[in-house]
């Protein structure tokens, strides 16, 4: 049994987003290592730029950190210039991949067809894609963070064999939430992230209770206690907060101990 109480293992994964060089991607995870080595019933990852993606998979060999990239593009290989595919991370030793974060959503034109490729391209190539999904502040004020919520799980997931839907990791992310310093009430993400699991439950009961459904947008050291600790919430995906070796790995052990 995990924390939260069923049987999915919390995973708690740090976004670094466009932060860190090669170099300090070494000092971090040289100072991370030591913090979390012990830890137990909790899958800690984390996610750099590219660049960063062979040192941290050889720095991280044989510990219990995975190393995950922060997008893909859906073919193995081609005429793509500047996109890197799902096998080229797998021969690297990458563990999985964001998909469908907002920032590429809405700053890179990231589609929710270009989405249904890619969620089961990784899944063939083995990775373990965390799916993000997530309303807007307007979208959340008129009401309509259910029916966006529904769109993006039902639309990313519709290639996605049933039998395999368990693998995927969704992340909700709430827009107004992340680097706002505004992270969502307990009882809001609860709700969220109950209602993703019951939209993959409308496809099967039973991965629906083998999918792990983070909290992602402004989760920090002193907040991830509360949102850890309820029922639906199977980890969380860190930006800000995972920046640095020692707070993400206070969120990694309250994960583990909460
Ligand atoms: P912050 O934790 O900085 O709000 O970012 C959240 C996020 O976008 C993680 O993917």
């Amino acid at each position: 049994m995990s924390a939260t109480g069923n049987r999915r293992t919390p995973l708690i994964a740090g976004n670094w987003k466009m932060y860190k060089t090669v170099s300090q991607a070494e000092a971090f995870i040289a100072a991370l290592l030591p913090r979390v080595s012990s830890l137990q019933g909790v899958d800690v990852a984390v996610c750099p730029p590219y660049l960063a993606l062979q040192a941290l998979v050889d720095s991280a060999r044989g510990s219990p950190v995975q190393v995950y990239a922060q997008n893909m593009h859906h073919a193995p290989e081609g005429a793509f210039t500047g996109e890197v595919s799902a096998p080229m991370l797998v021969e690297v030793g990458v563990h999985g991949v964001i998909l469908g974060h907002s920032e590429r959503r809405q700053m890179f034109g990231e589609t929710d067809r270009a989405l249904q490729l890619k969620v089961p391209a990784a899944l063939e190539a083995g990775l373990v894609p965390i799916l993000c999904v997530g309303e807007t502040e307007e979208e959340r004020e008129a009401g309509d963070t259910e029916r966006k919520l529904r769109h993006q799980v039902q639309e990313d997931l519709a290639r996605v064999e049933t039998g395999r839907l368990g693998e995927v990791v969704i992340a909700y992310e709430p827009i107004w939430a992340i680097g706002s310093g505004r992270v969502a009430t307990p009882e809001r993400a609860q709700e969220a992230i109950a209602f993703v699991r019951a939209l993959v439950a409308d496809r099967s009961r039973e991965q629906a209770e083998r999918t792990r459904v983070l909290y992602g947008g402004s989760v920090k050291s002193e907040n991830c206690g509360e949102l850890l600790c309820l029922p639906d919430i199977d980890g969380a995906l860190v930006g800000g907060g995972s920046l640095d070796p020692e707070s993400f790995a206070a969120i990694a052990d309250a994960a583990a101990s909460s």
